[in-house]
């Protein structure tokens, strides 16, 4: 290598995305297949976002509103926070590369339990702190190990809420209790994706505590239960201090025209929220049955994936869906050699599943 690239960014192990169906496709020569990996929203994007981004076309040669006042302000309203307290992003992936530049310097350790969402290692190294995995306890985050591995180099904790690729969600005492017991000088990220699907009533978003914790930041997504994955918009709720702090960081028109009225129209579409968490409370519902009913082990969640066991290599049963057209995530680089992840689909998606995974399981691989 001809440049003098920090050990710690060559260090970093590429984050590897779900495979898009078109790949799939033009790889297997198929049509028809369906995506089952990336957690994302089987109904497609909401109508009212559709309907409003056709008046929003005809702006495109103008650059976005940098301050994106008009979502800013919806948010605000529905979250019942102040507008300052809210950072939007080109997704919440974004989000988590602004608070790593802002929180972090070479040398500082980043608390990540393990296994969750692979992003949370890869923005730290990027700043050149230290992340130090927590093993989960079971399929749970282990708040109780976590606070016993702060130290004091230990700047920023990850805490995905439900967890990534598990499921579990954290409840409200146990995350009170952790955030009691640390120290001040550590700054926790909540992320909070996959939290519009939490069925749990005794978890509670980090939205709520932001008044009464001077260190929390909660994480949202539109990429989920909103929609709107391909447009990108993530926001993070915080202390007016550090939102200050992530405007001077942040890319000046980091949020596209699109996705700011997509996303501002999407928060009205109540109707199709509701269809969204209904469409995949009963998928899950009915796959858990179907599962049970083959004796096959899987892991509850609170999210809109959950984690099989199928009981051997995952990588292959990964390649023989794709033979079929159905796309999963094979857990191996988790930790997780016999587990799939599967987000849960449109019912039709889900038989379709089930009975590739008949076909497949009941092959020699
Ligand atoms: C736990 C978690 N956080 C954040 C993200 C990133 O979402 P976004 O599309 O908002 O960047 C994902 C996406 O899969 C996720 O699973």
């Amino acid at each position: 290598m001809p440049l003098k690239i920090p050990e710690y960014i060559q260090t970093i192990a590429p984050y590897v995305p779900g495979k898009p169906i078109e790949e799939l496709e033009r790889e297997y020569g198929i049509t028809d297949s369906i995506k089952l990996a990336s957690n994302e929203n089987p109904l497609g994007p909401p109508p009212a976002a559709m309907a409003a981004l056709g008046q929003a076309f005809l702006k495109l040669h103008r650059y976005p509103d940098g301050a994106a006042f008009e979502l800013t302000q919806r948010l605000a309203r529905h979250l019942k926070v102040a507008p300052e307290q809210i950072v939007l992003g080109n997704g919440s992936d974004d989000l988590l590369g602004m608070l790593a530049r802002v929180l972090l310097q070479p040398g500082d350790e980043v608390l990540v339990p393990d296994p969750s969402f692979l992003m949370y290692t890869i923005v730290a190294q990027s700043a050149g702190a230290v992340p130090i995995k927590v093993p989960l306890k079971a399929t749970h985050i282990d708040l109780e190990k976590v606070a016993a591995a702060v130290g004091p180099r230990t700047r920023l904790i990850f805490i995905c809420n439900p967890n990534n690729p598990t499921g579990s969600a954290v409840r409200r005492k146990d995350l009170e209790d952790f955030l009691a017991g640390l120290p001040a000088h550590v700054a926790v990220v909540l992320d909070e994706a996959y939290f519009e699907f939490v069925r749990d009533e005794e978890c509670v978003s980090g939205i709520v505590l932001l008044a009464s914790h001077a260190n929390v930041v909660t994480l949202r997504t539109f990429s989920k239960a909103y929609g709107l994955a391909g447009l990108r918009v993530g926001y993070g709720i915080m202390p007016g201090y550090l939102a200050e702090l992530l405007h001077r960081v942040r890319m000046p028109f980091n949020v596209n025209t699109l996705a700011q009225v997509a996303a501002t129209a999407a928060l009205d579409d109540t109707d199709f929220l509701g269809r969204t968490l209904a469409t995949v409370h009963q998928g899950l519902d009915f796959l858990y049955a179907e599962l049970t009913r083959r004796g096959l082990r899987y892991f509850p969640t609170q999210a809109n994936f959950f984690l099989v066991d199928v009981g051997r290599q995952a990588a292959d049963v990964f390649d023989a869906l794709l033979r079929y057209g159905v796309i999963v995530r094979s857990m191996g680089a988790y930790g997780y050699p016999n587990f799939i992840r599967v987000s849960v689909g449109m019912p039709e998606e889900n038989r379709r599943f089930l009975q590739a995974l008949d076909k497949v399981l009941s092959a020699e691989l």
